[in-house]
This record gives structure tokens, C-alpha cells and sequence, in this order.
């Protein structure tokens, strides 16, 4: 799959390099593309640097949204062109001492953060996951045959749904459907599957 990575930090960055190592085709991003050279170099043939307009314009299979929270507003509006019907996965977390009064009114409001990005982005297909698992964990234990950590996700539809699964197991992980997007209470920060890095088991007893 062709994958435009929107914001290559912790999550971006080492989500990017498992994917192109698993053969898929990414485009990293940043505001400063030209800052991404080491991250592309370790990520091999498969990987480039890109700039934002760049990354929509191209047209990926399915974007990461690997952004603090607060960039969902801007990116959402600036690329309403470019991203019908194209798959989103939202890594995102709203953390209102980082992305103020937004993150804030969406962690009081009665929706999940899944579908605040999917409202914002609202021709898009939206899937949740990779939020939930700390960075040193996504980075270091990826690629296992056995016990493997368990990823749960979610998704808007059928399409995103089979994408988002194959995904987390290209890389090594397994996919655990928690549900539609309204279902993803339970994956937002300081809920029951928050920072949780267990097995497919213990994770589906915590649902
Ligand atoms: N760290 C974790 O353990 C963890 C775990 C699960 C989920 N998350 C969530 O995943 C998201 C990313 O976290 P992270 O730790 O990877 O953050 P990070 O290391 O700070 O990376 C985020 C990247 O987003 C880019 N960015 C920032 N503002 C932007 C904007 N307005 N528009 C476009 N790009 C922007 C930055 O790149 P440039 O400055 O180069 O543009 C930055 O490298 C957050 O929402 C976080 O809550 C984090």
C-alpha cells in the first residue's frame, strides 16, 4: 500500500519504518521535510520525505494521523480537497495541556476522540488505533511471531477496517476489533485499554 505518514515523531516515525520494512510504499511528512533524512535512511528503499502538500496530493492508499491532536483542525480543513474517500488511521490523542482548549472540550464532550477526527475529516474513512500503545513498545516489539502485543482498533467501515487490521499485522502485531468508532471510549486516554501492552487475550478480558 502507498502510506502518507502525517506527522513523523515517536508514533509517525517508527510506525513508518515498520510498514516500509514490510514492503509497503511510505512517504514520511513534516513541516520541514528536509529534517527527515536520517529517519529515511534508516527506514530503506521503500521510504521518502515529503511535504505535507505533497503527501495529500499524492493520493495515498491511507494516511497515519500522527499529529498532536490540535493540528486535526488545520490539516482537516487545509486538505478538505484531497482526502474523499481515502482511509485515515488516527493515532491521536487529545491532551489538553499540549493542545489546549480543543482537547479539552473533547475529552468533557459525550464524543470519543475517534469521532472528533472523523467529523473534522468527514469525507474520509476513519479508523482508530496505534493510540493506545506507548512508542517504546511500538518501536521494540513489533515483528514477533510469538507473543505478540495486541493492538486494538476500530473503524467506519468495512474498507478502513480491513486495512487498519492488515496493517497492524504486517508489522508484526495482532489486531484486536474493538468496534465501531463509537465504541472507542475505552481506547482514549486513562480508559480501560490505554497504555495497556498485553496479549490478544488479556486485552479482549479487558473489553
Ligand atoms: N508518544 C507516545 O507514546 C504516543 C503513543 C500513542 C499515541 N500518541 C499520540 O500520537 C500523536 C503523535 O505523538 P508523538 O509522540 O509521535 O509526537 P511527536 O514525536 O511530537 O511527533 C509529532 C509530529 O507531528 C508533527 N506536527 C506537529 N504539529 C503539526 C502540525 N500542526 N501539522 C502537521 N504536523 C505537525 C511534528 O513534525 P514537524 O514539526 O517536523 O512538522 C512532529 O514530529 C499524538 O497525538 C500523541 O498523543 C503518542
Amino acid at each position: 500500500m502507498k502510506i502518507g505518514v502525517i506527522g513523523s515523531g515517536n508514533i509517525g516515525g517508527n510506525l513508518g519504518k515498520h510498514w516500509a520494512k514490510a514492503g509497503h510504499e511510505v512517504m514520511f511528512t513534516s513541516r520541514h521535510p528536509n529534517e527527515l533524512n536520517q529517519l529515511v535512511q534508516e527506514a530503506g528503499n521503500n521510504a521518502k520525505a515529503v511535504s505535507l502538500d505533497e503527501a495529500w496530493e499524492a493520493k495515498a492508499d491511507v494516511y497515519l494521523l500522527a499529529t498532536p491532536f490540535e493540528a486535526i483542525d488545520k490539516l482537516s480543513e487545509l486538505y478538505a480537497g484531497e482526502y474523499g474517500g481515502r482511509v485515515i488511521i488516527d493515532a491521536t490523542n487529545p491532551y489538553p495541556e499540549r493542545d489546549g482548549e480543543m482537547a479539552k472540550e473533547v475529552r468533557e464532550s459525550n464524543r470519543n476522540a475517534s469521532e472528533y477526527t472523523a467529523m473534522k475529516f468527514n469525507t474520509a474513512k476513519t479508523a482508530k488505533a496505534f493510540n493506545t500503545i506507548y512508542a517504546d513498545h511500538l518501536k521494540d516489539r513489533a515483528f514477533r511471531d510469538t507473543d505478540k502485543l495486541a493492538i486494538p482498533y476500530a473503524a467506519q467501515d468495512q474498507q478502513s477496517k480491513e486495512v487498519t487490521q492488515k496493517l497492524i499485522e504486517d508489522i508484526g502485531f495482532d489486531a484486536v476489533y474493538v468496534g465501531e468508532l463509537k465504541d472507542t471510549k475505552a481506547m482514549d486516554p486513562d480508559q480501560k485499554l490505554y497504555g495497556k501492552s498485553v496479549s490478544r487475550k488479556e486485552l479482549e478480558a479487558l473489553l
